[in-house]
């Protein structure tokens, strides 16, 4: 006979049901999904996941970074919760399954835990970490970043959108900033599934991705500043254009990344002109560069690298040139014993696997500082991420919350 919780399964069609409703709420217009952090489509998600969470009998806390913990209880008062989830806030033009599919396989793993009347010993904590992605304030997973100790709390507050909102401001505004200290709660675990937002398990006919690291980053916003000056009548002699300063630091950018090469990346992906009209040469260009590598010398090698021959650019043109790092994380390695129970999970219930590295940042990169931590992976189409285009299969993400079940049981332990 099999052993308690040994066959379950998770409902495939109540996960993607829930994954196609959250799509409907702050729709893109290619197909997938606008919903920024702490926007008015943030707080109609939340709400929809919170009515899911009260018909599934969680009790919901939420701290001060507007991070929603909703607990199912143990059978042991003094068994701290085992963590589950990711994030529902979007890219500007996202996908409907980034952070959507770990919180919401989350949910339907304690759903299905539910059906079957299943106690388990650790309470289970499904989460909605606020701001995830960075898009709207950077540095990315700014909320578990707070919880972990990364970053201050006021500093979290500080940072500005590009209108100038702030975070303390725009979370007080949607009616989501919670009442408990960030970072108070204690974890015995944490798990994250999340889409690989990269080709490889696709092209390897894996279904999971047995997540052992995370790559590092370094987010470097530069700010040049130049001659606002005529684009007609300025002669090319007496230009000091920012423009062409930004535009030299990209292609070096690209340079350097390939230098590096394999495994590591680099890129620009917002940047803004001042004043930004077709016949002023810009007095100011503001730009972040993205470098990652999961290899720390690798990682900051390229930074010192970047920033040198930034300043050499500009010095040559004549620009002026100051850098901030906004977004930061060493590469992390998870929790050895976690990454077991993920492997044998997938084995048990006879999905392929292989190990991979993460290499998009993820929440569990900062709860990996304060609890053992590791990560799911499924497929996505065409390793497609940060597009509304995004895809998955209703079986991909079914085999990957199941995976998440049994993997968050083996920690959480069913009492019999
Ligand atoms: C977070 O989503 C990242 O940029 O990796
Ligand atoms: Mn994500
Ligand atoms: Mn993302």
């Amino acid at each position: 006979m099999a052993a308690p919780g040994e066959n379950l399964r998770i409902d495939g069609d109540r996960l993607w049901d829930s994954l196609m409703e959250m799509a409907k709420i702050g729709p893109g217009v290619a197909g997938g999904n606008n919903r920024q952090t702490l926007t008015d489509e943030d707080a109609a998600g939340r709400d929809l996941f919170k009515s899911w969470c009260d018909e599934a009998g969680l009790s919901m806390g939420v701290d001060q970074m507007g991070t929603m913990f909703m607990t199912r209880e143990g059978t042991d008062p003094d068994a701290l919760p085992v963590y589950v989830g990711s994030h529902l806030d979007t890219q500007p033009t996202g996908g409907k399954y980034d952070g959507v599919l770990g919180v919401l396989g989350a949910l339907e793993a304690v759903r299905s835990l539910n059906d079957l009347d299943i106690k388990t010993k650790h309470p289970i904590v499904v989460v909605n970490w606020a701001n995830e992605e960075g898009a709207r304030f950077a540095p990315a997973m700014l909320a578990s970043g707070v919880f972990a100790g990364v970053h201050s709390q006021d500093y979290a507050y500080g940072r500005k959108d590009l209108e100038g909102k702030s975070y303390g401001e725009e979370l007080a505004r949607i009616g989501w900033k919670g009442d408990e200290e960030t970072g108070a709660r204690k974890m015995h675990a944490y798990y994250e599934l999340h889409i690989e937002q990269g080709p490889i398990l696709e092209a390897e006919g894996k279904d999971i991705g047995v997540v052992t690291h995370c790559q590092g980053l370094w987010w470097l916003e530069f700010t040049l500043t130049g001659r606002e000056a005529h684009t007609g009548s300025t002669p090319m002699a007496m230009r000091v254009n920012a423009g062409l300063a930004m535009a030299r630091i990209l292609e070096m950018v690209q340079e350097v990344a390939m230098a590096a090469q394999p495994n590591a990346v680099g890129g620009v992906g917002q940047m803004q002109f001042s004043p930004n009209s077709r016949n002023v040469l810009p007095g100011t260009v503001v730009f972040t560069v993205d470098i990652r590598s999961p290899d720390q010398d690798k990682l900051d090698g390229m930074r010192a690298e970047v920033e040198k021959r930034a300043a050499e650019i500009c010095e040559e043109i004549g620009v002026g040139c100051s850098v901030e790092p906004v977004g930061h994380f060493d590469p992390v390695t998870f929790d050895p014993e976690l990454v077991e129970n993920v492997r044998k999970s997938a084995e048990k219930l006879g999905h392929s696997h292989m190990n991979l590295i993460s290499g998009a940042g993820h929440d569990a990169c900062w709860a990996a500082k304060v609890a053992p931590a590791t990560m799911i992976m499924c497929p996505c189409v065409g390793g497609l991420s940060h597009n509304e285009a995004e895809d998955i299969s209703k079986e991909w993400a079914t085999a990957g919350a199941e995976v998440l079940l049994h993997a968050v049981l083996e920690t959480a332990e069913i009492v019999e």
